[in-house]
């Protein structure tokens, strides 16, 4: 997810209009894969079982592979992204069996998730940003929700986005806001990405 585009305005990657630009630049950009993550099924196989039907939202959803596979798998899945050509593309590949949600993450208005997989929207964040993103994420997760996550602890020394975090640090982040059930090195990772990501699983208090 190198930045490589010469059109685009300075890095602002709170806004809409930048994502949105981004995508009219690289219609295929270079962090999708064009199919969901293997490691959702990963994270999804550490993480306590979630109840068939469970609502799980997917935040920065892009082209909604993450979100469709959800879908497949019996949950509830909305797909969360605030540019409008991520969510189009969304729909043209996946139709309606998502619930799609131009909504802000930090702002927007959404129900209680059960669960909520993080898929390089994180990593995207500007890293200041990243207590307010964990606040956000805590909020909408309801009592005993669970956050689930695949991360860059290494984006082999390129100037981010997306911005690397190792995992010490993520867990310092976490620690006040989710109990943290597991964080392990991520084994199933597509090969441009091997060896380079670990995976979370927290879960919010109460339930
Ligand atoms: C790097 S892309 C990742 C897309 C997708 N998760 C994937 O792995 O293919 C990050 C996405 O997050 C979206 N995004 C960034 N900040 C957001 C926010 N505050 N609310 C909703 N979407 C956001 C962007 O529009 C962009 O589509």
């Amino acid at each position: 997810m190198q930045r490589r585009f010469s059109t685009l305005p300075p890095w602002i990657p709170n806004s809409p209009d930048y994502w949105n630009q981004v995508y009219l630049d690289e219609p295929k950009p270079g962090w999708d894969l064009g199919a969901p993550s293997p490691l959702l099924a990963e994270v999804l196989a550490l993480a306590p079982p979630l109840a068939p039907g469970a609502r799980v939202a997917v935040p920065g959803c892009g082209f909604g592979h993450d979100a469709a596979e959800l879908a497949r798998l019996g949950f509830e899945a909305w797909g969360i992204d605030f540019a409008p050509l991520a969510l189009e593309g969304a729909r043209a590949r996946y139709g309606e069996a998502v619930t799609w949600s131009a909504e802000d993450w930090f702002t927007g208005e959404l129900p209680a998730f059960d669960a909520v997989f993080d898929h390089t929207c994180f990593v995207a964040m500007e890293p200041a940003r990243r207590g307010a993103y964990l606040d956000a994420t805590r909020d909408r997760l309801r009592p005993g929700g669970l956050w689930l996550g695949a991360f860059f602890h290494d984006t082999q020394g390129r100037e981010g986005p997306p911005f690397a975090i190792p995992r010490e640090e993520l867990r310092a982040l976490v620690a006040p806001r989710l109990d943290i059930l597991s964080l392990a090195d991520a084994l199933q990772s597509h090969p441009r990405r091997l060896g380079r990501e670990f995976l979370v699983v927290a879960r919010k208090a109460g339930g």
